[in-house]
């Protein structure tokens, strides 16, 4: 496996003067590939039908004379004018019947009938143009599905297709979706598909039956709408490899579905955006990281994008070179911490990491985003930062990334469960996430992100920090799995459609936890600190707790009030309330010895170890 760089960049942009000296100052730079065109559709096709191939491929042709590799996107994130003039219809409505103008990006309803047959045709005419030219080394579908919050649309196309995925989903029987749903109650019952309306706007709050059904539909439609893509592409560009770049904390839409379909997963690392733009970080984390990132967020989404695909291939699309401009405060790095964001990349399995961009633009809307060059063609720290990797790269030995030895699974549709009924005020699953990540990573340990269909058995350890929809193939697999296993609160606590599982949650995993019932749950408003005895002592459960019946389980820790707070059958733990900081620590270390994991103590503040082959990183935040 190999280790590259690679840039965005807009040729569309600048001066064409300007392409052949950019050609050879990246290539100076020692950048291998270049991402271009995912928004450039209005250039490729001025008038509806009129192609404009020749400036595309000058521009290939510039790249492709200094040896430099082309990632060629279908550039359908920022449709042209003059399809809004043709078809209004392709503009996404949100849900108070505002329609998205045109005048920025991702204005588009992925349900619009008139925008799916737009974007075959432009896809079909780009994907045949450059699908076997020699110089595109690979193709990404449009770009970050959902940025902006942009997957679901209020429409009159997305209300049709929905009416129709639900007669699909229930047999064209509206009598099985109002059992499924639990329309008794409250006399929701409809008599037909086409009765039923988008879960928004009700005086009390919809069915979260309604709401988990919009979820799965807006994510079943992103899925209809890159296959569109990657189909044309295999046509077209046969052996080229496919890939889109997720987001980072983006839930909106099943990401191991689209893996399947992928070749390559990439995503978009923006450490110090991040650290401002996510809402569950603390203060005192977003100052004392401010100008370095958190020390698990990009590597959390490096180890779950690792997983997304079948041969686990994975690249860093976007990475901020410098300051961006969409945070609310937008820091300089520190000296040193481009160089370091792209070493961590490449210690976690990277095999190329492109950064966003190659020259700060001196106009709109992106103008106080930096580049690797200044808006004046000057480099930029970034880009002498990337240059002083490139020159590293040469004397690292290309190591294949191994499985880690502990798996922390993730699931996209559990997450919208827990979230329509949160039933409490805080309980954040990207916090959750990142706490018990970061837990096992301060011991050392490299762990991979997997969804609950991931074969387990090479692994020592599996942790769920939370799991609300436990498949039967998940339960199977631990039932099989011979490690340690640590469920975090909330595992099992529903049933498909949003139910409360039959006999109570843990539901199905009760066949590892033999006669365990969760009877009841509370949500702790902030100032509620709970202590517990036993595996537990010294830690404090905040946010959320259960009530436990344990049946004969061991009883590890309890609360104060005689309920028990961890309990465990074989190999198999359960833990009944939110626990992050020193206490999860501390429990996540001692699961791991006694899984036999070689684990030290707890890695010293910001140091992050992480191993590629024979190669052993250590990152220092
Ligand atoms: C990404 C996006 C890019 C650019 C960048 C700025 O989310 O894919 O097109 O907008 O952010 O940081």
């Amino acid at each position: 496996m190999t280790m590259k760089l690679g840039v965005c960049y807009y040729p569309e942009q600048w001066d064409e003067a300007l392409w052949a000296d950019d050609a050879r100052r990246m290539k100076a730079m020692g950048l291998s590939t270049v991402r271009i065109a995912e928004f450039a559709w209005g250039l490729m096709e001025p008038r509806p039908g009129e192609y404009d191939w020749g400036w595309l491929d000058r521009a290939i042709e510039v790249l492709a004379n200094e040896g430099l590799e082309v990632v060629m996107c279908t550039p359908t994130g920022a449709p042209p004018h003059w399809l809004s003039k043709q078809h209004p219809d392709i503009h996404a409505i949100d849900a108070d019947g505002h329609v998205k103008a045109f005048g920025s990006r991702r204005h588009y309803d992925f349900s619009s009938d008139a925008f799916f047959e737009a974007s075959r045709t432009i896809v079909t005419a780009l994907a045949e143009r450059y699908g076997r030219h020699p110089a595109v080394v690979a193709w990404q579908t449009d770009n970050e599905y959902g940025c902006h919050g942009t997957i679901t649309s209020y429409s009159p196309d997305a209300l049709r297709r929905f009416r129709l995925w639900l007669a699909e989903r229930y047999d064209h029987d509206i009598g099985k979706l109002n059992t499924a749903w639990g329309h008794a109650f409250w006399s929701m019952q409809y008599a037909s598909f086409e009765d039923i309306g988008f879960p928004v706007h009700t005086a009390a709050p919809p069915n979260p039956s309604h709401q988990f059904a919009w979820k799965r539909f807006g994510s079943d439609e992103v899925l209809r709408y890159n296959r569109l893509h990657v189909d044309l592409l295999r046509e077209h560009a046969p052996g080229v490899p496919v890939l889109h770049n997720f987001m980072a904390f983006s839930g909106d839409f099943e990401h191991h579905a689209m893996g399947k379909d992928l070749d390559i997963a990439s995503w978009d690392n923006y450490p110090l955006g991040f650290l401002d733009a996510m809402s569950f970080l603390d203060d005192e984390d977003r100052l004392r990281y401010r100008r370095v990132g958190h020390p698990d967020i990009s590597a959390f989404h490096h180890d779950l994008y690792r997983g997304l695909t079948a041969q686990g291939r994975w690249w860093v699309m976007e990475q901020q070179p410098g300051p961006v401009n969409w945070a609310k405060w937008n820091p300089v790095p520190q000296p040193g911490m481009v160089r370091a964001w792209t070493w961590e990349a490449f210690a976690h399995g990277a095999e190329v990491v492109s950064y966003f961009r190659w020259r700060q633009a001196p106009f709109a809307q992106e103008q106080m985003h930096t580049g690797l060059n200044t808006p004046d063609n000057v480099i930029a720290v970034g880009g002498e930062e990337a240059a002083v990797v490139a020159g590293e790269l040469a004397s690292v030995p290309d190591e294949d990334s191994r499985p880690a030895r502990v798996a922390l699974i993730v699931d996209y549709a559990s997450n919208w469960a827990t979230e329509i009924l949160p039933n409490s005020g805080d309980f954040e699953i990207g916090a959750l996430q990142l706490a018990w990540y970061g837990a096992l990573r301060k011991l050392g340990l490299d762990v991979d992100v997997l969804p609950q269909s991931a074969d387990l058995r090479a692994y020592s350890l599996v942790v769920a920090p939370t799991l609300a929809l436990p498949s039967e193939a998940f339960v199977a697999s631990l039932q099989a799995f011979e490690g340690q296993v640590l469920l975090g609160p909330r595992c099992g606590a529903k049933a498909d459609e949003i139910r409360i599982p039959e006999g109570l949650p843990p539901g199905p995993l009760r066949a590892l936890l033999p006669g365990l019932r969760v009877t009841a749950v509370e949500g702790l408003r902030p100032g509620v600190a709970l202590a517990a005895d036993g595996a537990l002592l010294g830690a404090t459960i905040t946010r959320w707790r259960e009530m436990l019946d344990p049946a004969g389980l061991d009883v590890e820790s309890r609360f104060a009030d005689g309920s028990p707070a961890l309990v465990k059958h074989g190999r198999v733990r359960y833990l009944a309330g939110w626990l992050t900081g020193m206490g999860l620590d501390a429990l996540v270390s001692s699961v791991a010895q006694e899984t036999g994991l070689p684990v030290g103590l707890p890695l010293p503040e910001g140091l992050r170890l992480r191993r590629r082959g024979n190669i052993q990183f250590a990152i220092h935040y």
